[in-house]
């Protein structure tokens, strides 16, 4: 099997994103021939700052680096060393209707919200799609919000094969971890950037601390039993708790006498256990962009290896070639 992912370097790396996404990329590598790319292209719909680009695309390599995905067993590079990424979005582009992508979640969400879109935010899942076929993966691990996205990509395939009469592209599935398919907040809500409630896993200690202590809780007293449904607390305590340290975690929320402030400090040791290490192996990499750069080139050239005998029937498939 095959399988491919990718994240935005349109922010800090936060902990939605690693239990969401980067750890099972991590673990798939013992088992799949894996590719791992920077979506950066992708991020020019939300991030339109050369210097920001360029800073968020070294945080997120050093990031994918140090927790663990690793050059010698997967792919890893940046979307936009492959121009045929690109090219291949331009041919799919062209047998995907508007219908499709003015059903996208994603697109209506943010217009919702009241960002003016542009048309690369209208397009973007079928760049997506793009990064997907182009390695013909059969697997894409991501988070439950990228679901759809992976839908209109089956949908594209659909529509090329249908309108073309040749099957050139591989049906890719995605592939969803349910126990922590949603990573809340510290409003709550889902954990993302755009909602300013992430709790971020490189930067100092000192402001991550503070973003846990400020976990929104409700004011059930210390010695009382506390709430464990709608808890973003309770939520990311079972997610961090080594498995030994789990039943704790339930009787100090179901029999009371430990209060708030004191799980959010435990909350923040775990944290600490957990991402210790990756964290400093991030500021060793961070300081070092020579290396980064080595490390992306070097896969960017496998992926187009890979990429090319599929372009050619593609390009043959269209007329192009
Ligand atoms: P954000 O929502 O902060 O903008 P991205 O959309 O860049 O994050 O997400 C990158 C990856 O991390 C995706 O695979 C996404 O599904 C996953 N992810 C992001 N936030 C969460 C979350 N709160 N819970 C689970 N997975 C998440
Ligand atoms: N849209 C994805 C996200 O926001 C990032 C992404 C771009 C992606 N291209 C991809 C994920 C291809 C998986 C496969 O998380």
């Amino acid at each position: 099997m095959r399988v491919l992912s990718g994240v935005q370097p349109s922010g800090t790396l936060h902990i939605g994103n690693y239990f969401g996404a980067i750890r099972q990329f991590v673990s798939l590598q013992s088992e799949q021939e894996c590719y791992y790319f920077l979506a950066d292209m992708h991020a020019l719909t939300t991030v339109q700052d050369a210097d920001r680009v360029r800073a968020l695309v070294r945080e997120l390599a050093a990031g994918y680096l140090a927790l663990g995905l690793d050059p010698e067993r997967s792919v890893i590079y940046r979307q936009s060393d492959l121009p045929e990424i690109p090219e291949l979005f331009w041919y799919l582009s062209t047998v995907t209707s508007m219908g499709l992508l003015q059903r996208c979640h994603s697109f209506k969400d943010k217009v919702a919200q009241g960002v003016v879109p542009n048309h690369g935010l209208f397009a973007y899942p079928v760049l997506m799609a793009a990064d997907i076929l182009i390695v013909r993966s059969d697997l894409v691990p991501v988070g439950k919000d990228q679901k759809q996205h992976l839908e209109v990509t089956r949908d594209i395939v659909a529509s090329f094969h249908a309108t073309y009469g040749k099957e050139v592209f591989t049906l890719p599935k995605p592939m969803i971890q349910d126990e922590v398919a949603v990573v809340p907040g510290i409003d709550g809500q889902k954990m993302s950037k755009s909602y300013g409630n992430t709790i971020d896993i490189f930067g100092p200690e000192k402001p991550i601390r503070k973003k846990i202590m400020s976990l929104v809780t409700d004011s059930t007293p210390v010695e009382d039993p506390k709430p464990t449904e709608g808890s973003a607390l309770y939520q990311l305590l079972k997610i961090f708790a080594p498995v030994d340290e789990r039943a704790w975690v339930e009787t100090a929320f179901a029999e009371g006498g430990v209060g708030y402030g004191d799980m959010k400090k435990k909350l923040f040791e775990y944290f600490l256990a957990t991402f210790g290490e990756a964290r400093a192996r991030y500021d060793e990499l961070v300081a070092d962009p020579a290396e980064i750069e080595r490390i992306l080139r070097a896969g960017a050239e496998k992926a187009r290896e890979t990429a090319a005998p599929l372009m050619d029937d593609v390009r043959r498939a269209v007329g192009i070639r």
